[in-house]
């Protein structure tokens, strides 16, 4: 298992297969965005190889990510491939939901264990304003066939913005009263690119509670308060799915951090919110042998920066939260 200078057990890769999107959401990236060309990219064989390098290294979690990963060619193959790993144990991916109605079942049949997937309101004009674009109905059509291929539990996140969602908080929460979803939501982080929508109209995770408790009632902890991942989570009495709260700007989880995260171009990232980062797909062009990756790696993991600085103001800026992955 590799560890960082803090004693931090690393063994949960994301791995953003592309920046590329069919949305635009306004939380994410600007409206003019410009995409990477296509061939700075990891080829699938060279995400299938650093796959096997990680399991080696004791990764045993692995998230596929973006920009948006359905968009990338070949996703279902990618899929196997990575599910059929030895040493993975669980392979899931975050999605806008745009293309889930279709690829849900044969994602599903290739080992794919569950999904999450972003709703930010139920609203489809709010929607489409927030998203520049998207569609509700077709997101809710994936959500269900995402459910009926058995990619469960489904985990859906609202990423709330003041002027734009802090009202429809309560609508999504409603959703686990009949489903067994786990509804988070998700504070606003600002990155380089867009962040002054990011930073001035940030909504925390205590006003998001206020606001569903004052609709809804007080809220069950769930797991005695404990953290479940990132998320903090409640119940609605009587309910059958789970709303979760991720306080990333208002209360870190840095601690319990397991996490390391590789760009669609093949560099690791050792935090979301610092720019420390390791090129290890370049070495791997320049044929590197697999002794030099495996150092990289087990260095870049002993170097994982403890955590963020946005408390103090401190905004990672050299990548978009799509060029990252979530
Ligand atoms: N802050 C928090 N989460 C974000 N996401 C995108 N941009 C941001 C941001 N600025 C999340 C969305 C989506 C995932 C890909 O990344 O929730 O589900
Ligand atoms: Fe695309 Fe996801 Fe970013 Fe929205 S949050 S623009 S769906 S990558």
């Amino acid at each position: 298992m590799a560890l960082d200078s803090f004693g931090r057990k690393i063994h949960y890769l994301r791995i953003s297969l592309t920046d590329h999107c069919n949305l635009r959401c306004v939380y994410c990236m600007p409206e003019d965005m410009v995409f990477r060309p296509r061939a700075e990219m990891m080829q699938d064989e060279e995400v299938l190889f650093l796959a096997r390098l990680f399991a080696e290294l004791g990764f045993d979690k692995i998230r596929l990510t973006g920009g948006e990963p359905t968009v990338r060619a070949h996703l279902v193959d990618i899929v196997r491939g990575i599910t059929t790993t030895p040493g993975i144990r669980s392979v899931s991916l975050t999605t806008n939901g745009m293309l889930l109605s279709k690829l849900a079942d044969p994602l599903a049949a290739a080992g794919l264990g569950r999904v999450n997937v972003s709703i930010d309101t139920l609203n489809p004009a709010k929607f489409k304003r927030m998203t520049r674009g998207g569609d509700m109905e077709t997101v809710w059509e994936g959500i269900l066939a995402a459910e009926a291929a058995g990619l469960t539990p489904v985990k859906l996140n609202a990423v709330v913005v003041r002027g734009y969602n802090e009202e429809d908080v309560v609508d999504l929460a409603n959703l686990t009263r009949e489903h067994h979803w786990q509804m988070r939501f998700i504070e606003m982080m600002p990155f380089g690119g867009s962040s002054d929508l990011q930073t001035k109209q940030m909504v925390s995770s205590q006003e998001i509670q206020d606001r569903i408790e004052q609709s809804l009632g007080s809220l069950t902890p769930v797991n005695g308060g404990e953290l479940d991942g990132e998320a903090r989570l409640y119940r609605i009495p009587g309910a059958q799915g789970d709303i979760g709260f991720i306080s990333t700007v208002s209360a870190p989880f840095c601690a319990d951090c397991s996490r390391a995260r590789l760009t669609p171009e093949g560099i690791l990232r050792m935090c979301l919110l610092r720019d420390y980062e390791i090129d290890l797909l370049t070495p791997l062009r320049a044929g590197a042998s697999l002794e030099e990756l495996r150092k990289l790696v087990l260095e870049a993991v002993w170097n994982k920066p403890w955590g963020h600085g946005l408390a103090n103001g401190e905004i990672a800026i050299n990548r978009a939260m799509n060029e990252i992955g979530g």
